[in-house]
């Protein structure tokens, strides 16, 4: 513990020395999380995320997530420096989405509007038409939905999958998915909610269908947040990654929150319910890349120009 401190001491010196803000995702440890909130930075999902360090005045942004959350900051806002802890943090969806593969079904398929999920690489989003997060996908397909246009989506197939079904648009999924999502299983979940029947079910959009279709909330990280703060209920049931519980804890005191089940549990299963690569985040890899100023994001120019098209687009529909 006393270390932690000494840590934490040390990356609250360097952020002020480096005139840098803490941007972080609620995956990601504890303390990185709390750090962040303390020294003016922000602790939220991946729109927000992406807003913010856009806005921030500062001109070095610490990225503490997954890779496309660095691209996506860099694509922003090219002129400032970007770090993150650590570069090999990637995601499922975005290696499960090559650049190659990914063109080639977007030029088999010209007739179709191309919306990426923002867990993409910067040269998918760069072949997009639109970027969206979980937040916001859902109605920004009803919107394309409502214009006639038929989709191509990618890479999240339950995901995709959800927002077909709600909003009834034609869409071409890719088959791509998140390792930790993809692990809540729906028939555990059934048996669970019959012991925890006044229990409310927060999901995130990536798991799995059985799983979705039992939620009383569906929503990004933050939506699933307010909804804790915000149901009238004091048992809730979270079917996404387990970093999540420590804001849902702060967000709403005294209300208890039990794990959705996975196929496996902590011993057997490495990914259930904690992204291995959002745990790659750490206060000494922060500390010291603050220090060194290596792991630096660089995000080709031209591809950068093309895909900050697709994210605005996003941007300015929230706005
Ligand atoms: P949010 O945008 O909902 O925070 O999701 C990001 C993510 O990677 C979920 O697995
Ligand atoms: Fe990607 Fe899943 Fe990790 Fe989110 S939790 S960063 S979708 S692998």
């Amino acid at each position: 513990p006393q270390e932690k401190e000494v840590l934490k001491a040390r990356i609250k010196r360097l952020l002020k020395e480096q005139k840098a803000v803490l941007v972080a995702h609620y995956y990601v440890d504890a303390d990185l999380q709390d750090l962040a909130e303390e020294t003016g930075g922000c602790v939220s999902d991946s729109l927000e995320m992406a807003r913010f360090g856009r806005d921030h005045p500062a001109q070095t942004l610490v990225v503490a997530g997954v890779k496309f959350m660095g691209e996506t900051s860099k694509i922003l806002s090219p002129h400032k420096r970007v770090l993150m802890p650590d570069l090999d943090a990637t995601c499922s969806l975005d290696l499960g989405c090559p650049t190659d593969e990914f063109t080639a079904f977007c030029d088999a398929h010209p007739d179709r509007t191309v919306v990426v999920y923002a867990n993409t690489s910067a040269a998918v989003k760069a072949r997009a038409d639109w970027m969206v997060t979980s937040s916001i996908g859902l109605d920004i397909v009803a919107h394309l939905h409502a214009q006639g246009k038929k989709i191509l989506w990618a890479p999240d197939r339950h995901l995709g999958g959800y927002i077909q079904k709600k909003t009834g648009a034609d869409m071409l999924l890719w088959h791509g998915s998140c390792l930790v999502h993809d692990e809540f299983k729906g028939i555990e979940l059934g048996l669970l909610r019959r012991e925890h029947p006044n229990a409310k079910i927060l999901v995130h959009p990536e798991s799995p269908q059985d799983v979705v279709d039992q939620a009383d909330v569906v929503g990004s990280t933050s939506q699933l947040i307010a909804a804790a703060q915000n149901l009238d209920a004091d048992e809730f049931i979270v079917a996404t990654d387990n970093g999540i519980l420590h804001k849902m804890r702060m967000a709403a005191p005294g209300k208890r929150f039990i794990d959705a089940p996975t196929a496996g549990n902590s011993a057997t299963c490495k990914s259930c319910a904690h992204c291995p690569w959002m745990a790659m985040n750490g206060l000494q890899n922060l500390a010291d890349v603050l220090e060194s100023g290596r792991n630096e994001i660089h995000v080709d120019a031209d591809i950068g120009r093309k895909a900050i098209i697709s994210i605005d687009r996003m941007l300015n529909f929230a706005a």
